[in-house]
């Protein structure tokens, strides 16, 4: 009997993304209402200061490798910081990739500087031999972002940095807890970012870092998020230090936040195993299919896997298979976050922000594009500036891996994708497993 490719196989939504909320439990209450009972909720002082910032600091240094970690209000605020920090202003030109979050761009054009768009490839982060294009005299960094739960080809990244001197930055925030060759993401640039926001591995809403082995950026870093000077061990402000004065930007964490990520920390591990599990089965049943290809890991076992990326051959295949899975009830609640195309993904792509592709300045006098400083680095930021980004974004399919999949979820994901595939590609004649696909996943970081 020939099915109808139209015919839905689950009603139900699938979960929402959410990896680190999925865990929470009683552990977490009693976190948040210890430090509540301590009426101690700021970091440096209070009548029974806790220490729970500098307690998940030192920790979550030590979870990523790094020598230290500096917790923060958000993602956002830790770009900010960290771009802080490195002095970039006007006259700089940062390179940033097609495929991002809108808040890369706004740490780079809220400081005075350009951002410069590069290529990315199908590891879905910087192409390193657009990145050496795009690199002149003007350039003072790269923000290498790894999206998608997976690390870019961040040791490639890293030597062109160090070949050009300048600096890189590691955006990790959609990927805490990933490794290249078991070293960790965020401790291959002179320094990185993450984020705690709902969306990510471990969470608490609303919260980031920023993390470094550099000893004179931590003190600056330090500095800069708190009121623009560094602190002692003892937290006492250093004003004799003018190595790190900085002005403040006062997105301090505070004590309720830190304690409960502190017990986000324990549990990111099995968070990101859940993941691995659901998507590997999903995978092994798709490497067969000859007619498609997957986002190239530089190492598949470090991926935490949140999210599949599926590249499909054209455009059109690509949205037809989309649309037949979209009916097969292959969606979330939040219906645009999960099973789209990457160029319907909002703000994640440069043509779809639209006060980047307007370059609306932060002032009313057009702030920083106008400034004299920049007037040699004119770009534009329309659909067209990254041709090879704007085809992968057409024909790529992204869906979200939750922590908290079921076997029966992820039966319905696989049957999904091989009818909405039989249907549109046909089927595939011989199931033997694809080697090429293997290697190809696995391709070292060249
Ligand atoms: C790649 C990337 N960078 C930065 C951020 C900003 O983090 P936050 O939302 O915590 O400000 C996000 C958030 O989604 C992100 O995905």
């Amino acid at each position: 009997m020939i099915r109808d490719p139209e015919k839905p196989i689950r009603t139900r939504p699938l979960p929402d993304e959410y990896p680190g909320v999925h865990s929470m439990d009683e552990d977490e209450v009693e976190a948040a209402v210890r430090v509540v009972r301590s009426k101690s909720l700021y970091r440096y002082y209070g009548v029974n200061p806790q220490h729970e910032v500098s307690a998940f600091e030192a920790e979550f240094a030590r979870f990523i490798g790094a020598r230290h970690a500096v917790a923060v209000t958000s993602g956002t605020s830790a770009l900010h910081t960290a771009l802080c920090a490195l002095q970039v202003g006007p006259g700089d030109e940062v390179i940033i990739p097609a495929y991002m979050w809108v808040s890369v761009v706004a740490a780079v054009v809220n400081l005075g500087a350009i951002p410069v768009l590069a290529e990315i490839d199908e590891t879905f982060g910087l192409d390193p031999a657009d990145v050496e294009r795009k690199i002149n005299p003007r350039t003072a960094g790269i923000i290498a972002v790894h999206m998608n739960g997976c690390a870019v080809n961040i040791p490639r990244l890293a030597a062109i940095a160090r070949r050009h001197s300048v600096f890189l930055l590691e955006d990790c925030a959609q990927c805490v807890g990933a490794t290249v060759a078991g070293r960790r993401v965020g401790t291959f640039g002179d320094v990185a970012i993450f984020s705690f926001q709902l969306n990510k591995n471990m969470t608490v809403g609303e919260a980031g870092a920023v993390v470094t082995n550099d000893e004179h950026l931590y003190r600056r870093v330090v500095a800069i998020q708190d009121s623009g000077y560094s602190r002692s061990d003892t937290d006492e402000l250093q004003m004799d230090d003018a190595t790190s004065y900085g002005w403040g930007r006062g997105v301090r964490m505070d004590e309720l936040r830190a304690a409960v990520l502190r017990v986000q920390l324990r549990k990111v591990e099995t968070t990101i195993e859940r993941m691995r599990h659901s998507k590997s089965r999903i995978l092994e049943s798709l490497y067969p299919r000859q007619q498609i290809a997957f986002r190239r890991r530089i190492d598949p076992a470090g991926d935490t896997s949140c999210f599949l990326l599926t590249i499909f051959p054209h455009r059109d295949t690509a949205r037809e298979i989309n649309r037949l899975m979209r009916l097969h009830g292959i969606t979330t609640k939040s219906p645009d976050t999960s099973n789209i195309l990457l160029a319907n993904y909002g703000m994640h792509v440069y043509y779809n922000i639209p006060s980047l592709v307007q370059k609306i300045g932060t002032g009313k006098h057009g702030f920083p594009w106008t400034l004299a400083e920049n007037q040699n680095s004119v770009y534009s930021y329309e659909r067209g500036a990254c041709p090879a980004s704007d085809d992968l974004f057409e024909r790529t399919q992204l869906l979200v891996i939750p922590s908290c999949l079921t076997t029966q979820d992820e039966e319905d994901i696989i049957e999904s994708f091989h009818q909405a595939m039989d249907a549109v590609l046909g089927p595939v004649t011989s199931m033997t497993s694809r080697l090429d696909q293997r290697e190809y996943l696995t391709s070292p970081c060249g």
